[in-house]
């Protein structure tokens, strides 16, 4: 008999105490009943499970009833729990158990996982419910659960996560009481340590969570990481006479569509483009700024020139400095216009 982890403990005591126990699909062995029940808890709560499981099971009472039933009347029972995919997997999986098991669920959780639409957790959930069978569990719940209460970072989806998430959900199993405690972790992952707003005041693992303890509740667990944005730069040329600013109207489409902006391009090069001559120019520090499809480097010169200096070319305008960031620019432009009103040599 092996030591009861701290955690496991109270766990189970919790359950029996706090936890849920008279849900449509508790107080029965029938993996009938239980495998219904998990397919449609997947990836939907309680609440709104229990009218369509108690519809299910009224029209289709058991596995040969379910395996016999055309495909669409299954879909249109299902219809509006959503993941459509679960309801053709439970057909599938009531047909496969008709034909190949002789319409009597297999009673380990290896054997439950090779039938479609039940994963290895699932397979575990229901060997426990089922048939009292010691395995570990790990769905969103869990992983949430575990992440928090022992301070693991990274992406729970990511495979070396989720290996180390099964190795711990396996060294925290209890010898016995395994239907208890796989409810107890489901349970508290769904109305305690819940993703938006823990309650932590209610919580019976609050004392030993790394979460709670170094105020993590909204980072564990970690988001599913971002792929990084492409990197984009652009030289601008702040033109000024220490009065004004150069300003250019961009084209209606693309980026920034319509906006003012100042001339984009290397200064030296914008410069002889408007047959202008800089009386001094200065590298300003660069600005990032993040769109949704990429990220800009905007590297900003300022040019100083003589005041009055005549345009080379149409759609640019002298803007007064001062008005300059409000004049309809973009927000990293405005960023920038400030700086230079704020500092025009
Ligand atoms: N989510 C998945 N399985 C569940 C169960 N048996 N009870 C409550 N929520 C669940």
């Amino acid at each position: 008999m092996s030591v009861l982890h701290p955690f496991t403990d109270r766990l189970i005591r919790w359950q029996k105490l706090s936890g849920r126990h008279d849900l449509p699909w508790q107080n029965t062995r029938d993996p009938y009943r239980i495998w219904l029940s998990e397919i449609m808890l997947q990836q939907t709560q309680v609440a709104t499970v229990i009218p369509y499981y108690l519809r299910f099971l009224e029209a289709y009472p058991d596995v040969l009833a379910l395996a016999a039933a055309p495909t669409d009347d299954v879909l249109a029972l299902w219809a509006g729990l959503g993941y459509y995919a679960r309801a053709r997997n439970l057909h599938r999986c009531a047909q496969a158990i008709a034909a190949v098991h002789g319409g009597i669920f297999p009673k380990t959780a290896a054997q439950l996982a090779e039938l479609p639409g039940i994963g290895r957790s699932t397979a575990a959930a229901i060997a426990a419910f089922a048939f009292g069978q010691r395995g570990a569990i790990l769905d969103g719940n869990v992983k949430r659960v575990l992440c928090r209460q022992f301070g693991i970072d990274g992406f729970p989806g990511s495979a070396p996560v989720e290996q180390r998430l099964w190795a711990l959900a396996e060294e925290l199993l209890p010898d016995t009481d395994i239907e208890i405690y796989t409810q107890g972790i489901m349970d508290l992952g769904a109305t305690l340590c819940t993703r938006g707003k823990p309650r932590c005041g209610e919580c019976p693992m609050a004392e030993d969570c790394v979460a709670k303890r170094d105020g993590r509740q909204g980072e564990l667990p970690a988001a599913r990481p971002r792929p990084a944005l492409p990197e984009r730069s652009a030289d601008y040329a702040l033109i000024t006479d220490g009065q004004h600013i150069l300003l250019e109207r961009r084209p209606g489409s693309g980026l920034w569509g319509g906006l003012l902006v100042p001339p984009e391009g290397e200064a030296s090069a914008v410069l002889a483009r408007l047959g202008l001559h800089a009386e001094t120019t200065r590298t300003l520090p660069p600005l990032k700024h993040t769109f949704t499809h990429f990220r800009l480097t905007l590297q900003p010169t300022l040019c100083r020139v003589s005041p009055s200096a005549a345009l080379g070319e149409p759609g640019l305008q002298w803007v007064e400095l001062a008005s300059a960031p409000d004049a309809g620019v973009p927000t990293p432009i405005r960023k920038l216009l400030r700086l230079v009103a704020s500092a025009p040599d």
